[in-house]
């Protein structure tokens, strides 16, 4: 019999033919709307691969279940949604996609930077919405980017790159990591910081960690009040690395300047929500990597990872380096 490939979102035809000329492939048959639990559970229980995309929860139910189940791909660098010792004590292996997305998610990242400073998205409603009645001093007025302090908490592959892109703005750039890194701050020029030093000197904090035990909730109202009230804070990482309401309340108490947001504590959020009510916080629905080309190549990256496994080779992009193939009976 076939190995069963189970991919979690429709996807192109001419992408997933390589799958299907190996394997049996079932899709599900939307590209926007979450295959519900109890369908990923049984499709789990067939299956000998999941396709699956960040906003799947593979926890130690799916993984259970997926008594055949050798290796989910995920369309995504961060694997925060995975139960990682589940898989590994089963024998699954875990793969996502690093390095591809890197550049397309710092580009946007720096994008959701400008169009916080520079109020952009305000100021495109404005004229759309007829308010534009003539040219005025202070209109719309934002923050220079230029000359300015970036502070990159989460100096990846990802916030190296927007720390590039960052040089480009004669900014001065400081990073805070668990570990320093003297070849980035040699290359860049970047300047390795304590975490409450960055966020107290920072113009511009942007947060580019995984979304880990010790990184969750680790922006708090206190931190949040360290910051200069002109601060303006971009998260591109993980929603829960952010405690949601005391941004909200620092927000609204002014102690920070604004915020430019792409993902958040429970995706897709409501529109009712507080912070989309705030007129200096823009909201993307996390697009970081969102490019044709981008996701493209990550959706060739996780089907190259799927019949990698399933043929016995070694995957391009594994997590879990502790993964080793159960032996089956
Ligand atoms: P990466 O290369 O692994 O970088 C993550 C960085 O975070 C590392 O430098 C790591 O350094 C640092 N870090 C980890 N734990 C930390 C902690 N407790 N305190 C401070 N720094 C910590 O990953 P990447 O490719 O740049 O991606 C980073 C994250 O961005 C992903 O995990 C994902 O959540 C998010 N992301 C979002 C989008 C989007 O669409 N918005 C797209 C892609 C990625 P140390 O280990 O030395 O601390
Ligand atoms: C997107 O958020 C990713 O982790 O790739």
């Amino acid at each position: 019999m076939k190995p069963y490939v189970y991919i979690t979102r429709k996807l192109p035809n001419e992408l997933v033919k390589p799958l299907q000329e190996r394997f049996t492939v079932n899709m599900w048959k939307h590209d926007d709307i979450p295959v519900p639990k109890d369908i990923l559970i049984e499709e789990a229980k067939k299956a000998d691969a999941l396709f699956t995309v960040l906003a799947d929860s593979i926890d130690e139910r799916v993984l259970n279940a997926g008594k055949n189940l050798k290796v989910v791909a995920n369309l995504a660098v961060g694997y925060d949604n995975i139960d990682l010792t589940t898989a590994s004590k089963n024998g699954i292996a875990i793969c996502n996609t690093p390095d591809v997305l890197t550049d397309t998610t710092a580009d946007l990242t720096f994008g959701l930077l400008m169009a916080a400073a520079r109020r952009i998205v305000e100021s495109a409603e404005f004229v759309k919405e007829g308010k534009w009645q003539s040219w005025s001093p202070y209109l719309l007025a934002g923050q220079d980017i230029h000359h300015k302090t970036l502070g990159i908490v989460g100096m990846g592959k990802i916030g190296e790159t927007v720390a590039k892109r960052a040089t480009g703005f004669d900014m001065d750039i400081l990073y805070y990591n668990r570990t320093r890194k003297p070849e980035v701050e040699q290359q860049l020029g970047v300047v390795y910081t304590s975490f409450d030093e960055l966020v107290t000197k920072s113009d511009f904090i942007v947060c580019l960690t995984p979304l880990t035990p010790e990184t969750k909730n680790m922006f708090t109202r206190e931190v949040f009040q360290k910051m200069k009230r002109s601060t303006i804070f971009i998260n591109a990482a993980r929603g829960a690395v952010v405690d949601e309401q005391a941004l909200y309340e620092a927000l609204l108490a002014g102690e920070i300047a604004g915020a430019g947001l792409d993902v958040f504590q429970k995706e897709p959020i409501n529109a009712d929500h507080p912070l989309l009510k705030l007129s200096n916080v823009v909201a993307l629905p996390h697009i970081g990597s969102s490019s044709m080309e981008t996701r493209t190549i990550m959706i060739q990256l996780c089907i190259d990872n799927i019949m990698a496994i399933l043929e016995g080779k070694e995957p391009k992009t594994l997590v879990n380096k502790d993964w080793r193939p159960l032996v089956r009976g």
